[in-house]
């Protein structure tokens, strides 16, 4: 039994990982989206699967398979799907991850038909979208909580800020200005920013160095 716990200390343990982008429809045929891949999302659901946890892995559009008997795949298209289905799992898990690159804003009007063209210019008014991470924050228990942060300035500072507004126990700071990071690549560059403000930079790595690392970070913090 210790043996198995060395090897698998996530065993007993159930993790909420999200991914992927979210898209917004606009009309019937027409949809607000970004270029989130999944990857990162998939790699960390795929990483604490190794470690023995079930994985609830709530994931906006993409063409990623995960086949994996311990990760239930929970396919969802809008932010709003997305909330629902984290939290329909969020009380029975033990730990939550936020890495989808959910759409801060929806339109506020869903045309039933496909809008036809018109005039020179045509606006779309824009609602916000509920912020997912935010409400588990605010509905947290026993969970840990990790959340993402993308910035382009004033990285740790707005880093910082994310983790006392969203209530979390670790932010993954992913830092843009290093050439090979973020959307698109193969490759991240992180920081880890735990509640206690601790700093961590992190080398450049691959995406699934990445998640070990949050995998890692995790089961520090849950013995710390
Ligand atoms: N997030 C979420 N629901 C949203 C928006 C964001 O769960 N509607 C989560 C993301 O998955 C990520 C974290 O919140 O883990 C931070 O996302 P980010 O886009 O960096 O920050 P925002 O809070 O959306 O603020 P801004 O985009 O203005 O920097
Ligand atoms: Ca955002």
């Amino acid at each position: 039994e210790d043996d198995l716990l060395q090897k698998l200390p996530l065993r007993n343990k159930r993790v909420l990982v999200t991914a992927g982008p979210t898209y917004e429809a606009i009309d019937p045929v027409r949809f607000i989206g970004n270029h989130s891949s999944g990857k990162m999302g998939f790699d960390i659901a795929q990483k604490a699967a190794e470690k023995g946890a079930e994985v609830i892995l709530v994931s906006g559009p993409t063409h990623l398979q995960l086949d994996n008997s311990q990760v239930k795949i929970v396919r969802v298209q809008s932010a709003q799907e997305m909330y629902d289905a984290c939290h329909e799992y969020f009380d029975s898990v033990d730990v939550a991850v936020a890495a989808a690159a959910v759409a801060d804003y929806r339109p506020k009007i869903v045309a039933d038909q496909k809008i036809k063209k018109n005039d020179a210019t045509f606006n779309i008014e824009l609602e916000k979208t509920k912020d997912i991470l935010a409400s588990l924050g605010e509905n947290k228990k026993h969970q840990l909580l990790v959340g993402f942060a993308l910035e382009t300035e004033n990285e740790i500072e707005h880093a910082k800020q994310k983790i006392q507004k969203k209530n979390l126990d670790l932010i993954v700071l992913n830092s843009l200005n290093d050439s090979g990071a973020g959307f698109g690549h193969t490759t991240n560059k992180v920081t880890f920013i735990d509640a206690q403000f601790n700093i961590q930079a992190m080398e450049l790595k691959s995406k699934e160095e990445v998640a070990q690392d949050i995998i890692n970070k995790i089961l520090e913090i849950q013995h710390a």
